[in-house]
């Protein structure tokens, strides 16, 4: 474990708070030199490379949603944590844009669900894309208020939409689920052995530089044998994977613009935490200069020139990350209505809603 995390954790105690806490502080800044970088080809004893059946996905299904053929991904496992894959940017040149624009522009849209419904009228959360994009501010730092709606955005749900008070999904509260990432969705399960996994709902959350996202574990969902898929775009950020007790000392990496992370099997229900934002070193700016590159597949619609200037404004400070979920297990429906003490029990847990300091 972390020597420096490891220097704030003694036995018995909320180890992962500790550390949640060690690499959230500001001043002074924590050390970062035990926060794994699966994007550095080392490999050490904690760090397995995974080969994924390259055969699961045609490269012709791969590049249609913009990703590399699966033989050349680069993928991983960690020792301890069964199940957890996480793959370094399997996306071809050329077509973040898209998922990106995607996130910022279509996603937030009606029917969608995002935290400005909550205290504003469908009208003015109507089209937050058009509303924002004159004053989207391009600083990366500082305590000013947010001004624009895209810029106050903090989470977007999609499909079976997530109740926050609840903990819940529900039958009734449901609108289609945006094919194209229920494709792209689809293409990674499958790639990792999961070939009927079905993209059913989705969690965007929206990072600031100062946001962090709370110790949690995803439990809602109604069959746990199901894989969570999470995907990562513009500023970079540290991940906490942690155990099944909040006592387990949780294990750091970095998550940068288009990393995948699957967490399956046994790491399905381990604890994990987004403690910080940490600026991307080449990664943003490479993803900027890719508009116009590489043609993806037949889906990936082209990014205007205008749109893309917008996203890179946003993503200049901002982290974009997107949990893909199937709720219900294979061929089943929703059961009926839940009892109290249970949703009770459930409102006890934290949710994976980020907040800002
Ligand atoms: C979540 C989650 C991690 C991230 O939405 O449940 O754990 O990287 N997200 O934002
Ligand atoms: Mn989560």
């Amino acid at each position: 474990m972390a020597k420096m995390a490891a220097s704030v954790v003694e036995t018995g105690e909320d180890a992962f708070k500790k550390i949640f806490k060690f690499y959230k502080r500001r001043y002074p800044p924590p050390d970062f030199s035990d926060v794994i970088d699966f994007s550095k080809c080392v490999t050490t004893d904690k760090i397995v490379p995974v080969k994924l059946n390259p055969a699961a996905v045609s490269d012709d299904d791969a590049a249609n949603v913009g990703l590399h053929p699966v033989k050349g991904w680069r993928a991983f496992n960690l020792q301890g944590y069964p199940g957890f894959i996480f793959i370094t940017n399997p996306f071809l040149r050329g077509s973040q844009p898209f998922w990106i624009r995607q996130c910022l522009k279509s996603y937030p849209q009606k029917p969608n669900v995002c935290n400005l419904d909550m205290h504003m009228s469908p009208a003015d959360t109507q089209d937050i894309w058009a509303k924002s994009v004159t004053n989207l501010s391009c600083a990366s730092v500082g305590k000013r208020e947010p001004r624009t709606l895209l810029e106050r955005l903090r989470w977007v749900t999609l499909g079976y939409h997530y109740n926050w008070d609840s903990k819940t999904y529900s039958a009734n509260h449901y609108t289609p689920f945006p094919p194209e990432l229920h494709l792209l969705s689809s293409q990674i399960a499958t790639a990792c052995g999961f070939a009927d996994f079905t993209a059913e709902a989705g969690i965007l959350n929206y990072y600031r530089s100062d946001s962090s996202l709370g110790i949690h574990v995803d439990e809602s969902e109604l069959d746990h044998s199901r894989p969570l898929l999470s995907f990562s775009f513009g500023q970079s950020a540290i991940f906490l994977l942690g155990g099944t007790h909040r006592r387990d000392a949780p294990t750091a990496m970095y998550m940068h613009s288009g990393d995948v992370m699957v967490m399956s099997g046994p790491s399905r229900l381990l604890y994990h935490a987004v403690p910080r934002v940490v600026p991307a070193r080449q990664e943003v700016a490479l993803v900027e200069s890719e508009r116009g590159g590489a043609q993806g597949g037949a889906i990936l619609e082209q990014v205007s020139a205008e749109d893309w200037a917008v996203c890179c404004r946003y993503i200049r400070s901002s982290r974009i990350n997107v949990t893909v979920r199937q709720v219900l297990g294979q061929g089943r429906s929703f059961p009926p209505a839940e009892d109290e003490t249970k949703r009770k029990r459930r409102r006890s847990s934290d949710s994976p809603k980020t907040e800002e300091t």
